[in-house]
């Protein structure tokens, strides 16, 4: 029987954890960095080494549950040393199961390349302007005002409409798409953790991606989407139509609360760091390198999920076929046997690239040279528009006082709101 002194805190529901997921990390990394919680028939990896070789190794582990993470039961009892069948058969009862993030082999590796040609660095480059314009145009009211809420007035809306312009969705529906997406929960809710995700929002749009696929399809034209909507396989055949509106719905999804809470997340280190704020301004060009220490201490994406397609080893440790995996990024990123005194902000970790905020291995985030420059931009303009960012302290609190509310998500780790003081330069 466990001990109630003792007792392991739940991390799919305490609200202690939410606050501060990095204690809690802490706290299962003195246990093993391969660890079996004592609550739920789940396994947490928080070693670096350990999560690489789950994120790497695709043959043992599958992706399925990926979305709906590892709170939610499996729709099968898992039987004998290989299960890999038996998440075939069942893979269509898990939620979020047709989405790229959750697809194993052969058909994740097709269904990717067909985003190749979108993230091109040439096109992300191409998409700069726009993406320092509309900062400017979202920030400029903000600043005339003397403040504002970061998250949700800002934040959201700016990674909606990138997104928007990444996959060419006409200008007329892009409001529409923001007001849908306004309305949805981050993944991952905390306070329904046994239930699977609601996709509503992306169902929304997906009516739009249906139009938008088979209209290119008749009548392909010059822009992103027709490029998008006529994308073969690597081996020339054509995708279905709804596969095309399942990755691009998805890319919304992806894409959209985990960079608006690092903007939030890197907003309140800027803040919060004595010193920090007017070395950025000074030198903007450290901005890609804090960006990275921010994702690193506190990158959006605390944790992906893996299902044991059979019986293997993590290092040390046996995992049985059928046992579902935390990959804890965050604790991972703060591995003291990785990274020298991993709770300290620094700017000039060396090899501070391989955190593993955007995962790795096949599924690492397609769209981290977005993210990073959607953040970067943002920033930057953030600071050219104004002499000094504060807290609100009438949301926030004094210092040494703060009230900071994060978003009840056990995948995501961000501010639900960030209220700040901008002062004009
Ligand atoms: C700070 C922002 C972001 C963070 C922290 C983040 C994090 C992640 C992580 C950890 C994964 C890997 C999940 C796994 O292996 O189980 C992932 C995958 C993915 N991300 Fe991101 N992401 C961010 C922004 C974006 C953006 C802007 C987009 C696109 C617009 C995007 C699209 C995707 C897609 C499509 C995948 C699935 C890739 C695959 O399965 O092959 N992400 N992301």
């Amino acid at each position: 029987m466990t001990d109630q002194a003792t007792a392991e805190r739940d991390y799919f529901s305490d609200p202690s954890v939410l606050k501060d997921p990095y204690d809690y990390f802490e706290e299962m990394f003195s246990k093993g960095p391969v660890h079996q919680l004592q609550s739920r028939d789940i396994v947490m990896v928080t070693g670096y080494d350990e999560a690489l070789e789950v994120l790497r190794n695709t043959q043992d582990f599958s992706s399925a549950i990926c979305v709906v993470g590892a709170a939610y039961p499996l729709p099968f009892e898992p039987r004998g040393d290989d299960v890999s069948e038996q998440i075939k058969a069942h893979r269509h009862e898990i939620p979020g199961s047709d989405l790229l993030v959750t697809y194993d082999q052969p058909q994740h590796p097709a269904s990717r390349s067909l985003l190749n040609r979108l993230f091109a660095p040439s096109r992300l480059k191409a998409m700069e302007g726009y993406m320092s314009g509309l900062a400017d145009k979202l920030l400029q009211d903000a600043v005339a005002r003397g403040g504002c809420e970061l998250v949700k007035e800002i934040a959201v809306p700016y990674v909606t409409y990138v997104v928007a312009d990444l996959l060419g969705v006409p200008a007329a529906d892009r409001d529409l798409f923001r007001a849908a997406l306004d309305q949805s929960a981050p993944p991952g809710n905390m306070n329904d953790s046994e239930k699977p995700t609601e996709f509503s929002a992306l169902e929304y749009m997906a009516g739009f991606f249906v139009r938008y696929v088979h209209e290119r399809r008749a009548a392909p034209g010059n822009d992103v989407l027709s490029e998008f909507a006529t994308a073969k396989y690597p081996d020339g055949s054509t995708p279905d139509a709804m596969e095309l509106v399942r990755l691009s719905t998805f890319l919304f999804g992806a894409g959209q609360d985990t960079t608006a809470k690092l903007l939030g997340n890197s907003m309140r280190y800027i803040i919060d760091t004595p010193g920090l704020q007017q070395q950025l301004r000074t030198n903007r060009a450290l901005i890609p390198a804090f960006i990275e220490e921010v994702l690193r201490l506190e990158g959006s994406s605390k944790v992906t999920f893996r299902v044991a397609r059979k019986k293997t080893r993590v290092l040390d440790t046996e995992i049985p076929a059928g046992k579902r995996v935390v990959v804890a990024l965050a604790a991972a990123n703060r591995d003291p046997r990785r990274w020298e005194e991993p709770k300290a902000f620094k700017l000039d970790r060396p090899k501070i690239r391989e955190h593993l905020a955007f995962g790795r291995g096949a599924h690492t985030c397609i769209g981290a040279p977005l993210a990073r420059a959607e953040v970067r931009i943002m920033l930057d303009r953030l600071l050219e528009h104004t002499s000094d960012i504060g807290f609100s302290e009438a949301y926030h609190g004094k210092p040494g006082n703060r009230r900071l509310d994060y978003e009840p998500s056990f995948i995501i780790r961000g501010l639900a709101q960030l209220h700040l003081e901008l002062k004009a330069a």
